[in-house]
């Protein structure tokens, strides 16, 4: 069964700019958006609570349409997230997720973005036993119906509830999860559910907020205090996966197949993912003004590697992704309390 390719390969992700990760410089900021735009990656990663990113893209589609016009306009795509939050109790206890309350939430994401329709609406939800779930599926259909989402996506939902919501008939276009050495749960069984029902899978931490990188190859461990808010994630997984040292063998293997391939051990580490099955994409976080890799990624869309030099990689996927699964518990259960 082939997914329809709505999706890149690479997708350029945004959560950098939501703080933690070093002062942004607004202006460049968008200009470096612009650069990535004019390199080919077309497909942006957001969400309504990233700080200003849904407002970087209503300004990279004014540079888009003053420099390069209408059709050039057309090939961007943003793809946010709606996650319903009070930033205090990390729920919205009084909201009834009426049409009206969850069009306006839209409405602002919409404006922000400077949009008329939202290309692909990712939907996060924290309490699986809240039915209010569902009401508020319901009204994000109403307003697919209405033009103002064009797809629904979902994010971070464990197995059982994504399965209880394609069972229930909703029409789920992609589901964003976190998918990479460090964090391999998703092979266990949700890969191949999305898989066979026709749900793109889009990865993100695939680099591991930049530790499986060539930077970190043969370099002391860090210390906690020098890290940014991604790297202090992915650090706490590394340590999960047996420590430093056991993180130094895996760069190790990903650096053999770099060097074969004219690669980088970021370009592996995320080709990995990507050939996972021709339904997943990858989310790369980009440190706007800050850092850009964008000849580096252009070259993980270039590269072609047979199947069996990832046999020891996807091996040890397979076998830290059980591990994990029982340690850590199912896909997202990070936003629901656990210590990840
Ligand atoms: N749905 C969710 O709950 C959720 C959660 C987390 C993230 N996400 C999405 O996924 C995106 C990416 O995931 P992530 O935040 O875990 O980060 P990531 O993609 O694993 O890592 C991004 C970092 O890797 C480094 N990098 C990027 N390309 C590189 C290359 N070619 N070579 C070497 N280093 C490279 C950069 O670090 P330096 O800047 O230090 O060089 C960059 O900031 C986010 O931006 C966000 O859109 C979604």
């Amino acid at each position: 069964m082939e997914i329809e390719k709505s999706f890149a390969p690479t997708i350029i992700g945004m959560w950098q700019v939501s703080g933690g990760h070093g002062k942004i410089d607004n202006s460049h900021a968008v200009e470096e958006m612009y650069r990535y735009f004019k390199s080919g990656f077309h497909q942006w990663d957001l969400a309504d609570h990233y700080g200003p990113a849904e407002d970087f893209i209503g300004e990279l589609r004014k540079i888009i349409l003053e420099r390069d016009g209408e059709n050039e306009l057309s090939k961007l795509k943003a793809f946010t997230k709606w996650v319903p939050t009070d930033l205090k109790t990390r729920w919205t206890l009084n909201v009834d997720y009426s049409l009206k309350y969850v069009e306006d939430q839209i409405d602002i994401s919409l404006k922000r973005m400077n949009v008329e329709k939202i290309d692909l609406l990712q939907f996060h939800w924290w309490d699986y036993e809240d039915p209010r779930l569902y009401k508020a599926l319901d009204n994000l259909q109403k307003l697919n119906e209405k033009g103002k989402i064009d797809q629904i996506g979902l994010t971070n939902f464990s197995l059982e509830s994504l399965k209880k919501i394609i069972e229930k008939g909703y029409k789920i276009t992609s589901h964003q999860v976190r998918f990479s050495l460090t964090d391999a749960r998703v092979k266990t069984e949700m890969l191949e559910y999305c898989y066979h029902h026709n749900i793109h899978l889009l990865a993100f931490g695939t680099i591991a907020s930049g530790f499986l990188s060539n930077r970190w190859l043969n370099q002391n461990e860090p210390l906690e205090k020098d890290l940014n808010r991604g790297q202090f994630v992915h650090k706490k997984l590394i340590d999960r996966l047996g420590g430093w040292e056991k993180f130094q063998e895996l760069l190790c293997i990903l650096n053999k197949i770099a060097f074969k391939y004219k690669a980088s051990i970021s370009n592996i580490a995320s080709k990995l993912i990507l050939d996972q099955n021709s339904s997943t994409s990858v989310i790369i976080g980009a440190r706007l003004s800050l850092s850009e890799h964008i000849k580096d990624n252009i070259n993980l869309n270039l590269l072609n590697i047979p199947e069996a030099e990832f046999d020891t990689l996807n091996e040890f996927l397979t076998s830290h992704s059980k591990i994990l699964l029982e340690d850590l518990g199912d896909i997202g259960s990070e936003y629901r309390g656990s210590s990840l």
